[in-house]
């Protein structure tokens, strides 16, 4: 059995037809699909060892205690954090960001603090910093890319001062693809600020080894969703020193040490942070999506995704009419695109009809779009289920598709 066949095996999702043709799935960058065991995984939880965590002593409580925290050493190992309980979970990667601009925000920021962001960023990591900035009177400031969809590195030395107090970008843009450099990036912040540094890894986590230590970023955060895993869970990584020194986020069970109606006081990590009973299948399933990718390979997962990419930008730059959003010096296998005088939803629509799933519209990244003069784009994201077919099937699809609306 070849690679492609094991893996088509492996992910139900790849089986399946949309409008009578077989599913081209071309939005991984939205979530990703699962292999088996994930599924697997989560059906036994609920299936045969359906119990709360961390609470009751039965055996049935600690032999699923023990698959959930299972996760957490797997996700240590994988980040290469110092300690095991630096690794929070969250709902996602949204979750966690929230968390921080609470937590970490409120806590830090006082009026006329600056909050550094960039253009190229999503909106859970603009909107929780905006509500903060009303909470606590900070200002935001944004760094600007350049016209290939680069952030413009030069523009930080303007842009910090010892005003800037928080720090956060995302590795990798969801809408341009942009890979940012994002060790140079932080030890640039870390030389000329004392800025709290946040990493938005939603992107980043499936396309490049990350070790937290190396980069000695103060934070980071990413989804379960956008790594093969279920939805409903994520994470957040905070050196344990900060995550000691600010306050909880959700209060409930789980969080606490002694609680009385004067006064509580709060359990350890990671548990300070892990409020009510978790998504607990889904952290099951996660360390099944861990193991997935590393069964096959980052950097093999890399270099094919990569070579694929390469020929799906070429095909596409040859299609008449069409404007490729962004060319970034390294790029992960997304990219968006308009045509002129062709609605980006309707193009969606006719390409859906030959099984192809692409995503459209702002990408959740209305700033950006603001920056590019659009409102909307196509987006292709690709991932190692992806091979030369689907590629081929989506080039004739869009081709046809803009003949007929344009
Ligand atoms: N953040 C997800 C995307 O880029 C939903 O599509």
């Amino acid at each position: 059995m070849s690679l492609f066949e094991k893996i088509y095996q492996d992910f139900p999702m790849l089986q399946t037809k949309m409008n009578d043709k077989r599913l081209v799935y071309l939005d991984s960058a939205a979530t990703t699909l699962k292999p088996k065991s994930v599924s697997e995984a989560i059906t036994k939880y609920y299936e045969n060892t359906t119990c709360n965590v961390h609470r009751s002593i039965h055996s049935l409580s600690e032999k699923t205690t023990i698959a959930y925290e299972k996760t957490r050493d797997t996700i240590h190992h994988a980040l290469n954090s110092k300690h095991r309980e630096e690794i929070i979970f969250t709902k996602g990667t949204t979750e966690s960001l929230n968390l921080l601009a609470r937590s970490l925000g409120d806590f830090v920021l006082k009026k006329d603090d600056e909050i550094l962001l960039t253009e190229l960023e999503h909106h859970s990591n603009i909107v929780p910093w905006q509500l903060c900035a009303e909470r606590t009177g900070a200002k935001i400031k944004v760094l600007p890319i350049d016209d290939n969809g680069d952030l413009d590195l030069s523009k930080l030395d303007v842009l910090l001062s010892e005003k800037t107090k928080i720090f956060s970008f995302s590795g990798v843009s969801n809408t341009l693809g942009t890979i940012n450099p994002v060790k140079e990036i932080l030890s640039i912040i870390k030389n000329k600020s004392s800025a709290y540094t946040i990493l938005d890894a939603a992107q980043m986590i499936s396309q490049r080894d990350i070790d937290v230590q190396d980069l000695d970023v103060d934070f980071l955060v990413f989804s379960g969703h956008k790594y093969y895993g279920p939805t409903g869970v994520g994470i957040l990584y905070g050196k344990k020193d900060l995550l000691e020194m600010i306050p909880p986020f959700h209060g409930g069970g789980d969080m606490i040490d002694k609680v009385t109606f004067e006064k509580t006081t709060y359990n350890d990590l990671p548990f300070k942070f892990e409020a009510g009973t978790p998504s607990i299948a889904s952290v099951i399933g996660l360390n099944h999506a861990f193991e997935y990718v590393k069964s096959l390979g980052k950097q093999n997962i890399q270099e094919y995704t990569s070579s694929l990419f390469k020929d799906l930008k070429s095909k596409l730059s040859e299609i008449e009419g069409i404007k490729i959003l962004g060319n970034p010096k390294k790029q992960a296998p997304i990219i968006s695109f308009v045509f002129d005088k062709v609605s980006n939803q309707d193009l969606a629509t006719l390409i859906s009809m030959d099984g192809v799933a692409i995503r459209t519209g702002h990408h959740c990244t209305q700033p950006l779009m603001n920056v590019l003069g659009v409102s909307s784009t196509a987006r292709i994201a690709l991932s190692f289920y992806n091979n030369q077919e689907d590629i081929n099937i989506l080039v004739n699809s869009l081709k046809k598709a803009k003949e007929m609306l344009s």
